[in-house]
């Protein structure tokens, strides 16, 4: 059933480029040019006239909502926010007709979006269900929807749901701005293309495996962990911290690398291992003076840069080389590496990275 991995952890990572193209398929055409949300259709003139958006989530799927809101802001021009679906839930928020609220689950499951919906609903909010198991509580709940196709994931580590869901808010994101108006052609059709090379450059992007079981190696014994991220890449700096608090019990922060001034810095010295999601976009040459600033104080730099970059390799310790791809679908590669660190320093650690203490894979209570 693990289909010879040694884990269904690593197994689902494997899985990335189907259960991307499984997510795509059927909607994106990028061929002719055209995109088809069935789940969408019959509340189109809605959702595209929403006055704001609230994402709601938790956890690996509130790190998907982050990137969506980067990705819907832009496309659309629509106000987008991100609550942890327990806070928005218990602080009365204001909420009512003409509120989208894009619910995001694996599970559908999850006690504290469903709740988080359920209210919101009440008050007048239409809500669009990203989940990944067919008729679930939140699919069901939801007026509208756009399921992730991963397929079953097992391991307690969400891996293969969370660039499922990249790509399906994506798609989400490109419906609402194709029907709203807000998107020219030619970059609709050049984010059409991009989506359509993502399982490919996945496959590339995994082939890094036994290059970043070195890496694990040599960073297991620390103590801590930084994953820092700008623009598109910082919510991919949470989700490599997440992932390996989860499966290895190293305490890890993910922070927006322009923040680190602001405090974390002093955490900086030459013990502490800092991954730094830094591949080529708008951000890029910020990140490249967030690096120096660790080099300075000597941490140790694991930096993801894209393919040929010839300027931060001289100031890392480590590199991963990821494939070039437009910022807005980048994350989908770049989180790949940072999900096989997190695995093999489990492994290494001699830790069941499946079923990690303390965890539910669905965490049905409030
Ligand atoms: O099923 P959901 O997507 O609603 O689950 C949300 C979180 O419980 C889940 O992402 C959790 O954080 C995972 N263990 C992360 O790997």
């Amino acid at each position: 059933e693990k289909g010879g991995y040694d884990h269904f952890m690593l197994k689902e990572i494997f899985e990335q480029p189907q259960t991307i193209f499984d997510s795509l398929r059927g909607r994106l055409d990028a061929k002719n040019g055209t995109l088809t949300m069935g789940g969408m259709r019959e509340y189109a003139d809605v959702l595209s006239n929403a006055k704001r958006i609230i994402i709601v989530a938790c956890g690996t799927s509130w790190h998907a909502g982050l990137v969506a809101e980067y990705m819907i802001e832009e496309l659309c021009r629509i106000p987008v926010e991100v609550e942890y679906a327990s806070e928005f839930r218990y602080r009365n928020p204001v909420v009512g007709e003409g509120d989208v609220i894009i619910a995001v689950s694996q599970s559908g499951e999850t006690a504290d979006t469903l709740v988080a919906i359920e209210s919101a609903k009440e008050k007048g909010a239409i809500i669009l269900g990203v989940c990944n198991v067919v008729g679930s509580s939140i699919a069901r709940l939801s007026h509208a929807g756009a399921y992730t196709h991963a397929g079953p994931e097992i391991g307690v580590a969400s891996t293969k749901a969370f660039t499922a869901q990249l790509a399906v808010l994506c798609l989400v994101g490109l419906k609402l701005a194709a029907d709203k108006g807000t998107i020219t052609p030619q970059r609709f059709q050049h984010l059409l293309d991009e989506l359509d090379q993502i399982p490919e450059k996945v496959a590339v992007a995994l082939k890094l495996d036994d290059q970043v079981k070195q890496i694990a190696d040599k960073y297991k014994d620390a103590r801590d962990f930084l994953y820092l991220g700008r623009g598109y890449n910082f919510p991919v700096a949470l989700e490599g911290a997440l992932k390996l608090k989860e499966i290895s019990y190293i305490h890890a922060e993910g922070y927006p690398a322009a923040e680190m001034k602001h405090g974390p810095i002093a955490l900086v010295d030459d013990q502490l291992p800092v991954v730094i999601v830094a591949t080529k976009d708008s951000y890029y040459e910020k990140v490249v003076s967030n690096i120096q600033e660790i080099k300075a104080r000597k941490g140790k730099v694991i930096a993801v840069v894209t393919e040929g970059d010839q300027t931060i390799p001289p100031m890392a310790d480590d590199v991963i080389f990821v494939p070039a791809a437009d910022e807005m679908v980048a994350p989908i590669i770049s989180v790949i590496p940072l999900q096989l660190l997190a695995y093999h320093i489990g492994v290494l650690k001699g830790l069941d990275v499946d079923k990690p203490r303390n965890l539910a894979k669905s965490v049905t209570v409030e």
